[in-house]
């Protein structure tokens, strides 16, 4: 069975893999070789970011595989993302540029704001990456910078070529439909977090018929949190669940390659992570089946409203999704 690997992204008409690897909390000390091994092991998309912590190492990864000739760089789609702290207008750029140095590439493939969720600046030379707070506060402190503003320094970016394409994450329907008002450049992705506890099927048409393209983060659902409570409520291991056993047992393929098809199958990206490079491979293995209408009723019935990342529960009080 051939099937399409790929999402052509709007503006450019860019292909980008329909199944990545996802960089968050691959430590530093294992990053390069993950990276590398991800590489070889077939990964062509890799999803970073400057909060990661990890970017010189991820960036190493690259390229060592790029110098033993495994891929040329136009074989990867390499995507990354602009932090809260770097919103205003003037720090676009400059924190644009010190990810790229610190990878050692000379352009990504894509560049997303993280969250829409301008906060104070934190200096480059004081702390890097800042995180959410301000250096040694207990809270989150917010900055005037309007999203218009910022957006219009992402479509700098990319008019540069320095980002080939530009996007978004952890937005919702009323700021996406904002930003289209005045947006030169439509954002080629929508990076949100989906799994069958958090379908957000209305977000998902909705994104996908403005010509956005969707990828999916967090597609185990709980596998990378520890917490497995949101606002109160609980829930099982996805990877355990019976119900996608039962579907991973009929298609002869593993609960995780079943979580991932449940997004391909509404032409969704993922992006798993894993330091398993076997792992990884299985992750990779997905293009060779797809979900019945059956199955994918049974994962309907899934639904939790159930949201891991959110900003309500870090400890600080942000309602994002409010
Ligand atoms: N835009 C955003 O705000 C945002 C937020 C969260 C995540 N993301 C992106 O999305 C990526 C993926 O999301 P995520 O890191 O939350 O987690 P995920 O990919 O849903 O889950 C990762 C967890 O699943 C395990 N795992 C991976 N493959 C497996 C397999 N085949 N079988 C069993 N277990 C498996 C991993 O363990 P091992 O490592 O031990 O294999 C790890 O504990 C991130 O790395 C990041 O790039 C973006």
């Amino acid at each position: 069975m051939t099937q399409e690997q790929h999402i052509v992204l709007n503006r450019t008409g860019q292909k980008m893999p329909l199944c990545g690897f996802g960089c968050w909390k691959v430590d530093p000390a294992d990053a390069e070789e993950t990276i590398y091994n991800a590489i070889k092991a077939g990964v062509r998309l890799i999803d970073g970011a400057g909060d990661y912590g990890n970017e010189v190492e991820v960036g190493r990864g690259i390229n060592k595989a790029i110098k033993e000739g495994i891929v040329k760089r136009e074989d990867l789609f390499v995507v990354t993302k602009l932090w809260n702290t770097f919103h205003a207008k003037e720090n676009v750029r400059p924190a644009f540029d010190k990810q790229l140095q610190d990878m050692g590439l000379s352009y990504v493939d894509l560049y997303l704001i993280h969250f829409p969720v301008p906060l104070k600046h934190v200096a480059i030379d004081a702390a890097y990456p800042p995180g959410w707070y301000q250096i040694g506060a207990k809270d989150i402190e917010f900055e005037r910078s309007p999203m218009q503003d910022l957006w219009r320094e992402m479509e700098k970016i990319a008019e540069s070529g320095d980002a080939k394409n530009i996007g978004i994450s952890n937005f919702n329907v009323q700021l996406i439909l904002d930003l289209l008002t005045y947006a030169n450049i439509k954002p080629a992705t929508l990076q949100v977090e989906l799994h069958p506890y958090l379908q957000q099927k209305r977000l998902v048409e909705w994104v996908q018929k403005q010509g956005i393209a969707v990828t999916a983060y967090s597609s185990f659902g709980p596998a990378s949190f520890i917490q497995l409570t949101d606002d109160g409520k609980t829930a099982e291991p996805l990877l355990g669940h019976p119900v996608i056993k039962t579907i991973a047992e009929k298609h002869g393929k593993s609960t995780a390659q079943v979580l991932l098809r449940w997004s391909l199958d509404r032409n969704v990206a993922v992006i798993p992570k894993s330091m398993n490079v076997e792992r990884t491979k299985s992750n990779l293995d997905i293009f060779n089946f797809t979900l019945t209408e059956e199955d994918l009723a049974a994962i309907a019935k899934l639904e939790l409203g159930l949201r891991f990342n959110n900003p309500d529960s870090y400890g600080f009080e942000l309602p994002l999704w409010s």
